[in-house]
């Protein structure tokens, strides 16, 4: 399980780095790989409000930090965790950028009609401070929380918030503060990190790898978490591959391949699929491996794309025997 977490506050070591920091430290002790993205320092460009996304898909701004690699954790992550100061009762400015920019996901879901493989198990978590205590005080970043969680297709599924939180260090004396985090691993975290993980590994992880992760992901929903890698991993996935994918709605964009010891971020599988016909020693010691002999496609054609996907969809359903056989 990858979590990603948003640290929205400008200050180091202020009540929100602290309180997303012990959310992800416990989350780390019960298995889960995590990562934080310090907003203000992440170098992201705001939404320009150009409609691009809503013509083509995909963010017109290409070369900074969101597209380049924030995109892609986002598409990665199994839960997300947006932490903010209150700021005028909204979200920081910082956090609003990041947030701004993903209506290209929005885009994604509501123009192009496409589902992210991890759509029926992604959540959302937002973590928040204020130094007030109003009733309403929290009203406005839920509301932004839950349609910024919809847009990247998670789950609004917890909200931690806390009152009265001012000075650097105060969020260290509420005393829920412990028991409230473990509640959220206790309830999202453990039973996603107990999920049986399937690793496919194609020779560029690039095409066949990708499509069969996708569609395992799709049918088996929160039974199994699988990831795609590489024994030589592409710069990129492959175009008509992608395309194949968006015609049954399913979303690859923003995803790339990766090492196929990086795939589950260090985390062991419980199974290896090897897709193709030549590379088919097992990549990982210790770990069960099976192949599928499927070899990549002659061409990149619709048809053949079409002839693959059925090809490792079949191969998919059969999967089920190994997800229903009872661990040792
Ligand atoms: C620009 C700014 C706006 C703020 N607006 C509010 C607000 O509307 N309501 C409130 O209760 N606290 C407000 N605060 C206080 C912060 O939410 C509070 O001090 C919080 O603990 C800061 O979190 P941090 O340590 O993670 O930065 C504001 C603080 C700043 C700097």
């Amino acid at each position: 399980m990858f979590i990603l977490g948003l640290q929205g506050s400008p200050r180091k070591n202020g009540n929100t780095d602290t309180l997303l920091a012990a959310f992800l430290e416990k989350a780390a002790a019960a298995g889960a790989a995590v990562h934080t993205v310090q907003a203000a320092r992440a170098g992201v460009t705001p939404c320009k409000g150009c409609g691009y996304c809503e013509t083509h898909g995909t963010c017109v701004i290409k070369d900074d930090p969101m597209s380049t690699e924030l995109f892609g954790l986002l598409r990665q992550a199994d839960m997300v965790v947006a932490a903010s100061p209150v700021y005028f009762y909204g979200v920081s400015a910082q956090l609003k950028v990041l947030i701004d920019r993903c209506q290209t996901f929005w885009s994604r879901k509501y123009v192009y009609k496409l589902k992210d493989p991890l759509v029926a198990t992604r959540e959302g978590v937002l973590l928040s401070v204020a130094a007030s205590r109003g009733r309403q005080l929290f009203d406005g970043i839920q509301l932004t929380a839950k349609y910024f969680f919809d847009a990247i297709d998670a789950r609004f599924s917890h909200a931690l918030t806390y009152r009265g939180v001012e000075s650097k260090g105060a969020i260290r004396s509420q005393s829920r503060l412990a028991e409230d985090i473990e509640a959220i691993i206790e309830k999202s975290v453990r039973p996603m990190v107990a999920r049986k993980k399937i690793l496919f590994v194609s020779r560029q992880g690039g095409c066949r790898a990708p499509l069969a992760a996708a569609m395992a992901q799709q049918r088996y929903g929160d039974r199994i978490r699988t990831a795609f890698g590489g024994r030589q991993p592409a710069a990129t996935l492959s175009v008509p591959m992608v395309q194949a994918m968006q015609k049954i709605g399913l979303d690859l964009g923003y995803r790339t391949p990766l090492a196929m010891d990086k795939a589950f971020y260090g985390i062991s599988p419980d199974l290896v699929v090897t897709i193709g016909t030549t590379d088919t020693e097992p990549p990982m010691a210790g770990v069960e491996t099976v192949n599928w002999p499927i070899p990549n496609p002659p061409g990149m054609e619709e048809a053949q794309m079409e002839g693959l996907r059925l090809d490792l969809g079949n191969h998919v359903d059969r999967l089920i025997q190994w997800i229903e056989r009872p661990s040792p």
